[in-house]
């Protein structure tokens, strides 16, 4: 699953190679200090070259890529942005916090946003869409990118889960006009906290690095502290031991991703004829990131006794059932109220995601595990679906 796995002696190495080359911590300035190195720099260099855009920005973490994002489409108070049911609560939280109204569409059968009702959702306060790639598996993305188009909005990729995926065979998150990415500490590539936005429009990097710079225009024919601004920003800039960090795991990534996959293969393979047990869709141009293997049961009580028993058995669950209040918007009045939206209403308008979100199971995949443990949890999972199945068929 997460980078944090292979966190080893190339990370260390390089967090020693920052003290050898002076230590400078800060992404700007100091070039005779720093041996000429600038980490973040070669942080965002690279993983614009891993991606293939034009550019990428390097920020605090994946919230502060959302939120960058927004500010950089011109998002603002009074406008409405779409985003789906089940996400993180950051991607409701970063368009709260620019100040827009967060419009929640419900799900289908990815769990990702359902372009019909991304449709119906579309107002002329519509400002963008940020469709979710949750657990490495994306929408129907040319189906949102259609409307999208049509209305002339723009889209921004929420990537923080789909790192590595693909979408007609090219990289998620490069079909939209720009994309968020996390480095959390549970992400398939980990600098502790961090984030990156990715985009090939180069107007809307440029006020993205300004808005996650003070509104620094970062003029080089001009010392720093004399240099102009246009716009106000905030500091959401990544430190030097966090991008010598990244430029480790980035080299991991392929390795990782690869080794997801095989692991995957196996599980749903072995647990591909379990009745009563439908595997989440993954729309046909999607390769996903692999990371979470994720099935839909009959009923919620089933998915909550299937669920006891795995933890019984020392085998985890990613984000469903456990941390379903922290990945569906039905639960997050507490912000949807800042926006008019009542508690009834937020329910009323979240209930058939909560319903199939409820039913569903997201078993994570570790990248250390062996064939031989793989071997083991699709035995494991086998015995629990067969133990939970009597109370499933009496239903
Ligand atoms: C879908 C999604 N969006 C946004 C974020 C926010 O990323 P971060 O934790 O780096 O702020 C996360 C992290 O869990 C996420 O899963």
């Amino acid at each position: 699953m997460p980078g944090f796995e292979l966190i080893g002696v190339e990370e260390r190495a390089a967090v020693n190679e920052l003290f050898d080359d002076g230590g400078i911590l800060y992404r700007y300035g100091f070039a005779n200090e720093r041996n000429e190195r600038y980490r973040v720099l070669e942080f965002e260099r690279a993983f614009a070259g891993y991606m293939g855009v034009e550019h990428a920005l390097a920020v605090t973490s994946g919230t502060a890529a959302l939120k960058v994002g927004l500010r950089a489409l011109g998002v603002g108070p009074g406008d409405e942005v779409i985003t789906q049911a089940f996400t993180f609560v950051a991607t409701v939280e970063a368009i709260a916090d620019v100040g827009a109204k967060p419009v929640v569409v419900n799900i289908d059968d990815t769990l990702n946003m359902d372009p019909v009702q991304l449709e119906s959702a579309i107002t002329e306060g519509t400002r963008a869409i940020i469709p979710v790639h949750m657990l490495g598996v994306a929408a129907e993305m040319d189906a949102v990118m259609e409307v999208a188009n049509r209305y002339g909005v723009p889209v921004l990729e929420d990537t923080c889960e789909g790192l590595g995926a693909l979408w007609n065979g090219k990289k998620l998150g490069t079909h939209g006009a720009a994309s968020a990415f996390s480095f959390d500490f549970g992400k398939v590539i980990t600098t502790g906290e961090g984030g990156m936005l990715t985009t090939n429009d180069e107007e809307i990097d440029k006020l993205a690095r300004e808005y996650h710079d003070h509104g620094h225009e970062n003029d080089p024919s001009v010392p720093r502290g004399r240099d102009g601004r246009r716009i106000f920003g905030f500091n959401y800039r990544m430190n030097e031991i966090q991008a010598a960090i990244g430029l480790a795991q980035l080299e991991k990534l392929d390795f990782i991703v690869e080794t997801n996959r095989r692991h995957y293969r196996v599980l749903e393979a072995g647990l591909r004829d379990l009745p009563g047990l439908r595997f989440r869709r993954i729309p046909e141009a999607c390769t996903p990131l692999c990371d979470a293997l994720v099935f839909e049961l009959p009923s919620e009580e089933a998915a909550g006794a299937f669920a006891q028993r795995m933890a019984e058995q020392g085998i985890g669950v990613k984000n469903l059932p456990d941390a379903m209040t922290w990945h569906f918007a039905g639960d997050w009045d507490h912000i949807f109220r800042h926006f008019g939206m009542s508690d009834a209403e937020l329910r009323r308008v979240t209930r058939s995601s909560r319903e199939r979100l409820s039913r569903c199971i997201a078993v994570p995949i570790m990248v250390k595990y062996t064939p031989e443990e793989v071997e083991e949890i699709v035995h494991t999972l086998r015995e629990i679906a067969t133990e939970v199945s009597e109370p499933i068929s009496q239903r």
